[in-house]
């Protein structure tokens, strides 16, 4: 595509050195990336300036620069006043508007987004939807997967994957959209037709210091879904009945609400439930029509999943048999509630909780299922919000017998620095610390007996652990597996 050609997307004309429309070949963010033809967009991250890079891009080839200020290099230079928006705005220009040529979901709050996300995706597949996803795990296309570094990606990589999406015949996507992505704009473009809200408890107060500023945050998915009544492709929102910020959403949109809830009234919901170690029953109640459904998944939390996957196929129009029988065949997701099964007389489950109100939620699940004692093996990461530490530390030592509090991803700060801030929230109750998380794992199944329960929080599908500036091999799963096998021998 042409400079001028994306410039008229941009609405931006000052230039800085001769221009003589070069076509571009590509958009890049990262200066290594860069090569003959790129256009290099500076992006003033956490870490590092783009604009520091320039001279590094216009070497490696790029026809021209976008940047917040005059820069000291031979190439074009477009400046604008927000290169992040431009990023933005570029991106979904050059891939040809990808989203306009899906039905995008997008799903938002603190806790269940990968899990819904996994719902939604096979039930619209059950539906014959050629489905594309992304989020925490992965994105996957068709059957193809390809890792990922954020649970949302930058922009240019997001319209770059939904272009692959069009490529390969996609035609419904469904994405995880973080609170970050939100604030930084990395959504910007996306034309969402279904917005989706989980819930909203604390974590990452790290980066938005209030509560408000995280819901405000959330709630940009639903205003952005447009001010416009469109009948052609009606935008809908599926939103929380029994969670308070839905009402402020709800304020935010103009598109058509669905709700979906257990306490309160909700057009989607369960009633009846009875939980235990190997499913959950409950009759779902719809617009659509009524039925008794068994789905394989633990815990009251999953059947809020459930009810939101639920809510969003039908606020796409997918027949209501459709949705029943997909999610009466739902597999979990790696890591979320996943059952560690190598004969051991009791249950190790492995859960991605990390927040206090997925660990409380995630403990009471555990409790139900315990006869005798229910262990824990908790940590909390480094570099990010310290003020859960305490709050997940008194959850651990309220609800289960045998709290042991452990690292989690470290990071840059002193393992022994983070179980200090933990164990602030118990003094003087009972607890174990022990800071190497393989040996903490160990200690849990050795003394673990039948009828009690196991479980191993906060890493869920990881498959590393970070300390100090190193990245080390570590599964919650692989590593019990090997505790109970040392278990079996004796
Ligand atoms: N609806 C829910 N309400 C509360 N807790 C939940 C819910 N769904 C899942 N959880 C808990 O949160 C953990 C993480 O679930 P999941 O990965 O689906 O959430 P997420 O929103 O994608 O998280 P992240 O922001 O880290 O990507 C689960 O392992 C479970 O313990
Ligand atoms: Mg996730």
């Amino acid at each position: 595509m042409k400079l001028t050609k994306l410039l008229t997307y941009l609405m931006a004309e000052p230039v800085q050195n001769d221009f003589h429309d070069p076509d571009i070949t590509s958009i890049e963010m990262d200066s290594r990336e860069v090569r003959k033809g790129s256009l290099f967009v500076c992006i003033k991250g956490y870490t590092v300036d783009g604009h520091d890079f320039a001279q590094k891009a216009a070497e490696n080839g790029a026809a021209a620069i976008v940047a917040e200020k005059e820069l000291d290099v031979d190439i074009p230079v477009i400046i604008v006043r927000r290169s992040q928006r431009a990023l933005s705005v570029l991106s979904d220009a050059f891939y040809g508007q990808p989203t306009k040529k899906l039905q995008l979901i997008g799903i938002t709050g603190t806790n269940g987004k990968t899990s819904t996300t996994h719902m939604v995706d096979e039930i619209f597949k059950k539906a014959g939807r050629q489905t594309g996803l992304i989020g925490t795990m992965y994105i996957k296309i068709g059957d193809e997967t390809f890792p990922v570094k954020n649970t949302t990606p930058e922009s240019v990589t997001l319209q770059k994957t939904f272009k692959k999406m069009n490529d390969e015949h996609v035609d419904t996507a469904i994405m995880e959209v973080s609170s970050h992505a939100l604030s930084l704009g990395r959504v910007h473009g996306c034309d969402y037709d279904i917005a989706v809200f989980t819930n909203l408890t604390q974590d990452h107060l790290d980066y938005h210091k209030t509560m408000e500023d995280y819901r405000q945050a959330k709630s940009l998915l639903f205003s952005q879904l447009g001010g416009s009544f469109n009948h052609e492709k009606p935008k809908r929102a599926v939103l929380n009945a029994d969670d308070k910020a839905s009402a402020y959403f709800e304020r935010v949109t103009a598109a058509h609400i669905l709700t979906y809830g257990i306490e309160n009234d909700a057009d989607v919901m369960a009633k009846q439930i009875e939980i235990s170690a190997q499913g959950t029953s409950f009759e779902l109640v719809t617009p659509k029509g009524t039925k008794q459904i068994t789905v394989s998944l633990v815990g009251r939390f999953n059947v809020y999943n459930v009810l939101a996957a639920a809510a969003t196929a039908i606020a796409a129009g997918l027949p209501f048999d459709t949705i029943t029988s997909a999610l009466e065949e739902l597999q979990g997701v790696r890591g979320r509630f996943e059952l560690v099964n190598h004969n051991q007389p009791f249950p190790v489950v492995v859960d991605y909780a990390h927040t206090p109100d997925s660990l409380e939620n995630v403990l009471n699940t555990c409790k139900d299922m315990t006869e005798g004692k229910l262990f824990v093996v908790v940590g909390c990461g480094g570099d990010r919000d310290k003020t859960k530490r305490p709050k997940m530390a008194e959850i651990a030592v309220r609800i289960a017998d045998e709290p042991i509090f452990t690292s989690d991803n470290p990071r840059s700060e002193d393992p022994l620095a983070i179980l200090r801030d933990m164990e602030r929230g118990v003094e003087g109750t009972y607890y174990h610390s022990i800071a190497n998380r393989e040996q903490a794992i160990f200690f849990a199944i050795a003394n673990a007996k039948k009828g009690d329960v196991v479980l191993i929080a906060g890493k869920g599908h990881e498959t590393y652990q970070q300390i100090g500036n190193e990245t080390f091999d570590f599964d919650d799963a692989e590593v019990a597996g090997r505790a109970i096998v040392e278990l079996n021998k004796k």
